[in-house]
């Protein structure tokens, strides 16, 4: 699947419960890993419309799954705008919505695209590559006091004042190694089995440079009005920050509905063995009355 495992894909169906003749949006298409078992269930005529803000995503998942024909339709553009896409591509009233948020393996796997700190690459991290704000941008143009601020409420890095302190100091950073670098000069180097030291700050700049949290409130407004009564929203967080947005708008959604997952839906062990990426992700699901 190029490099991508789809994660908890049998929990992610078995809330769409995806059914022939269904029309279902999948928000963050990535290597197309949930798409491709959403168009199978929903065997023959079922639709999907994919959504990805990555162009390479969109270009790969789009070649793999070009065995669906016109059952697929992929576009390029920010889930934030899921309202205006479904309108124009007949897809309001659909039967479900799901959104597998965050980066793709293929991002972090990939060093030129900067969001790892075990690969030395450009400080990039933009998931939409036509924007313009980069995470060398943040970092070597931000005050100090911005990107502490950044660090601690993005990443909730305790050590966010020294850590700026340190990033500033040690402008101008080009490369993931050299952010990596200032943070070690804080913090250490990583220990065996510890989280590294870098997660957190390369966390929050990530969350900035794609303004992930805004994006995430207004596609849930917009995700909610667009599914048809009974219809589902089904939505895979990968930090707290977020899958707190996603618990809050559940409890207190825009139009009417009621959530399915009264316990936060995790993977299991046997996933998480098989898929690293799963340990961290979260599920909820809610459906329009
Ligand atoms: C975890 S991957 C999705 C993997 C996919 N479910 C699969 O099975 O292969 C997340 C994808 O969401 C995309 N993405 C993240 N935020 C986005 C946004 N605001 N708008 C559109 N796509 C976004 C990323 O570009 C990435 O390809």
């Amino acid at each position: 699947m190029r490099g991508h495992t789809p994660v908890l894909l049998d929990e992610v169906i078995q809330f769409l419960d995806p059914k022939p003749g269904g029309r279902f949006i999948d928000a963050t298409l990535g290597a197309g890993g949930h798409t491709r078992a959403i168009l199978e269930r929903s065997t023959p005529d079922g639709k999907v419309l994919a959504i990805d803000q990555d162009e390479s995503a969109l270009a790969g998942a789009s070649e793999t799954l070009a065995s669906f024909g016109s059952r697929l339709a992929v576009v390029h553009s920010s889930f934030k705008d899921i309202g205006r896409i479904a309108a124009e591509n007949g897809f309001l009233e659909a039967d479900g919505v799901l959104a597998d948020i965050g980066i793709s393996s293929m991002m972090i796997d990939d060093p030129a695209r900067g969001f790892s700190f075990m690969r030395e690459g450009p400080l990039d991290m933009r998931m939409d590559q036509s924007q313009e704000l980069t995470a060398a941008d943040v970092v070597n143009t931000y005050s100090e006091k911005e990107i502490a601020d950044i660090l601690y409420k993005y990443g909730e890095e305790r050590r966010s004042r020294a850590i700026a302190r340190s990033i500033v100091k040690a402008r101008p950073l080009q490369l993931t190694t050299d952010l990596a670098r200032a943070i070690e000069r804080v913090m250490g180097t990583p220990r065996y089995r510890q989280i590294h030291p870098a997660t957190r700050t390369f966390q929050a700049l990530r969350v900035v440079v794609n303004d992930e949290l805004q994006c995430l409130e207004t596609f849930l407004d917009s995700a909610m009005t667009v599914v048809r009564s009974g219809g589902r929203l089904v939505v895979v967080t990968f930090h707290s920050l977020e899958d707190r947005i996603v618990k809050q708008k559940f409890r207190m959604p825009p139009v009417p509905g009621r959530v399915l997952t009264k316990k936060v839906v995790i993977g299991t062990e046997d996933e998480v063995r098989r898929n690293s990426r799963a340990r961290s992700a979260k599920l909820r699901a809610w459906e329009k009355s």
